[in-house]
């Protein structure tokens, strides 16, 4: 693929398709979302209206660093605070779907629905890219289309139209495209992160305080194994609690699990054989973390087990 020719084609596509109108867009600062955003700012400047809205599953310091890199780019992204609605719609779910389904429901209908609904926008630009489309094809995944999730036929009651400007493109593709826009490899290279974010990462029901820790422990993981060339590293809370001894007395702790796994398109993977020094040392400041009393790594091949813990 010619990367400059597809984003001359595309630039082109969604100025014409949008007119002298208003699109619309949210950012979450992963490649796919990143690249319409920097693509559709090229094409329309403030005829585009970005927003990042914090979930409150976010990691440490995501919206900021989010919000700076765009900013260096000369594109205005809004930031929508949506933590409480997030954390009110999570609270008291401890099974994996009806979480997933709480995060989407409250994206959709009550946070991004409501920023559709309001603004005078004609087009909504999505990141969809060729597997989503396939994966939705062979019920891997739910459709993906925002406004019809919200139940809205966008068309017919509002007038809007959606665009998918990635929808010929893969990961790779979409990655290419990302460096041919000028995007920092802090975007283009970005390691996979699920859109319901942290929540994925604590089983049982999501808390700020099991928020704070998981956060900690992410953190730890992140720079410990920042560079290494493998699929995805991370740190997951679990639900339990196991017995310890801090300064001679008893304590119940928290359980964190590091998973670092190889694979191709996270069909399958693997975990990756670190070596032992490095897991001694992110053991040691992961049970720092106030507490937390023991940290675990996962051995696990998917199958059966997944990337995800939720
Ligand atoms: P699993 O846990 O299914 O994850 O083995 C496979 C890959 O997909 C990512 N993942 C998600 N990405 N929304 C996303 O955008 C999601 O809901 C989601 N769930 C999992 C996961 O991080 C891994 O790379």
């Amino acid at each position: 693929m010619n990367c400059r020719k597809f984003v001359e084609e595309q630039v082109a596509y969604v100025r014409k398709s949008v007119g002298d109108a208003i699109a619309i867009n949210a950012l979450s600062g992963g490649v796919d979302s990143s690249v319409v955003t920097a693509l559709a700012h090229r094409a329309l400047g403030n005829r585009l209206k970005t927003y990042f809205i914090d979930n409150a599953l976010m990691r440490e310091g995501e919206p900021e660093r989010v919000l700076k890199t765009f900013a260096r780019l000369g594109i205005p992204v809004e930031l929508v605070d949506a933590r409480k609605d997030f954390l009110n719609a999570l609270k008291g779910i401890s099974d994996p779907e009806r979480k997933r389904q709480a995060i989407t429901d409250t994206f959709d209908s009550k946070v991004f629905g409501k920023l559709v609904r309001k603004s005078r926008a004609k087009f909504l630009l999505h990141g969809t890219i060729l597997t989503d489309i396939e994966e939705t094809v062979a019920g891997i995944k739910r459709q993906h289309n925002i406004l019809v999730q919200v139940g809205i036929d966008p068309e017919k009651e509002y007038g809007y139209a959606v665009l998918e400007p990635l929808m010929t493109l893969r990961k790779d593709g979409v990655r290419e495209v990302a460096k041919v826009l000028g995007l920092p490899a802090q975007i283009s290279s970005r390691m996979p992160f699920p859109g319901p974010a942290l929540a994925t990462r604590i089983v049982g029901e999501v808390t700020e305080e099991k928020l704070k820790t998981v956060r900690a422990a992410t953190s730890i993981v992140e720079a410990e194994l920042a560079g290494m060339k493998v699929f995805q590293y991370m740190a997951i809370l679990l639900n339990d609690y196991a017995t310890g001894i801090r300064e001679n007395k008893r304590e119940f702790g928290q359980i964190i699990v590091v998973r670092c796994v190889d694979s191709v398109d996270a069909r399958i993977a693997t975990a990756v054989r670190l070596p032992w020094a490095k897991l001694e040392r992110i053991c040691q400041r992961i049970v720092e973390i106030p507490g937390v009393n023991r940290c675990l790594y996962d051995l696990t091949p998917k199958p059966p087990a997944t990337i995800e813990y939720v």
